[in-house]
């Protein structure tokens, strides 16, 4: 049984730390975004204010979790960072035996991860794992969670990975797949671009770090659309994967492994 100790763990998954300033100081070279020590200390924040949606996705993962992950299961959380989805779902879990797989191949992210996990779960609940999730050797599952983590994966090893996923998750079993999505259309694409920029702004990111945080990520995240996402779901074997959240270019897509 998840021997989670905090009752409001799921706001503690999202909770603030440090506030994000990673992109404040203009740079004379912007380097590529990495997953490192000094983003770490501060994702919670970077999350909240980038993404919309993040913690209403992060919350709403228990309520799915309530409905596919039975008593005795595995879950997977793929590209965890600082385990919020895991607690999000442990904490709508707490009558239930379940294992929680952790993986990321950031340090920095599975060091201060293992902190959190162990402040509200019971040691033998949980396993954290750094490493890179497309070498992973999957056990069987009931659910598995890519939450803003297949975008930062190889184009071409998305589709693999996948598939390995969709092998081991059980029958009934379910993938959630949060990503940022790009339009085909270019129109749509500006007007959602100008929305997100008002978004950054009224979080309170200036033009600076706006700027090169999109230059950071340029190579390092790439976007496919929608419709790319819901073929290859299909292609790994979901029959009917459904888009269950939309704020802007952020989405999140349910794939259930028909019994
Ligand atoms: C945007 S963050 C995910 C946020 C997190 N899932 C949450 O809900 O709070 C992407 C994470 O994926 C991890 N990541 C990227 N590529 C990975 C890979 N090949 N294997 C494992 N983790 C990876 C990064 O280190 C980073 O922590």
């Amino acid at each position: 049984m998840a021997g989670i100790s905090d009752p409001n763990a799921t706001s503690s998954a999202v909770a603030t730390t440090r506030r994000d300033q990673v992109f404040a100081q203009a740079q004379t070279q912007v380097v590529d975004f990495a997953f490192n020590a000094a983003v770490a200390d501060v994702f919670p924040d970077m999350l909240r204010r980038s993404i919309p949606g993040y913690e209403t996705i992060i919350s709403q993962l228990g309520v799915l979790a309530r409905q596919y992950v039975p008593d005795g299961s595995r879950v997977y959380d793929l590209g965890c960072s600082l385990g919020a989805a895991t607690l999000a779902m442990a904490s709508q879990l707490r009558q239930r035996e379940v294992r929680y797989v952790c993986v990321d191949n950031s340090a920095a992210m599975t060091e201060r991860c293992a902190l959190r996990l162990g402040r509200h779960l019971a040691a033998d609940d949980f396993e954290l794992i750094c490493a890179d999730i497309t070498a992973l050797k999957f056990q069987p599952a009931s659910m598995a969670v890519l939450n803003f983590t297949l975008q930062f994966i190889a184009p071409e090893q998305r589709a693999a990975l996948l598939q390995r996923i969709y092998q081991a998750l059980q029958p009934g079993g379910a993938l959630v797949l949060s990503e940022k999505i790009r339009f085909a259309d270019a129109a749509q694409q500006q007007q959602i671009d100008e929305l997100y920029l008002e978004f950054k702004r009224a979080n309170g990111y200036s033009e600076l770090e706006i700027s090169q945080k999109r230059t950071a990520l340029e190579k390092v995240m790439l976007p496919d659309t929608l419709e790319t996402h819901l073929t290859r779901l299909k292609a790994a074997g979901f029959a009917q994967p459904v888009l269950w959240f939309q704020s802007f270019s952020f989405v999140s897509v349910l794939a259930v492994k028909i019994l």
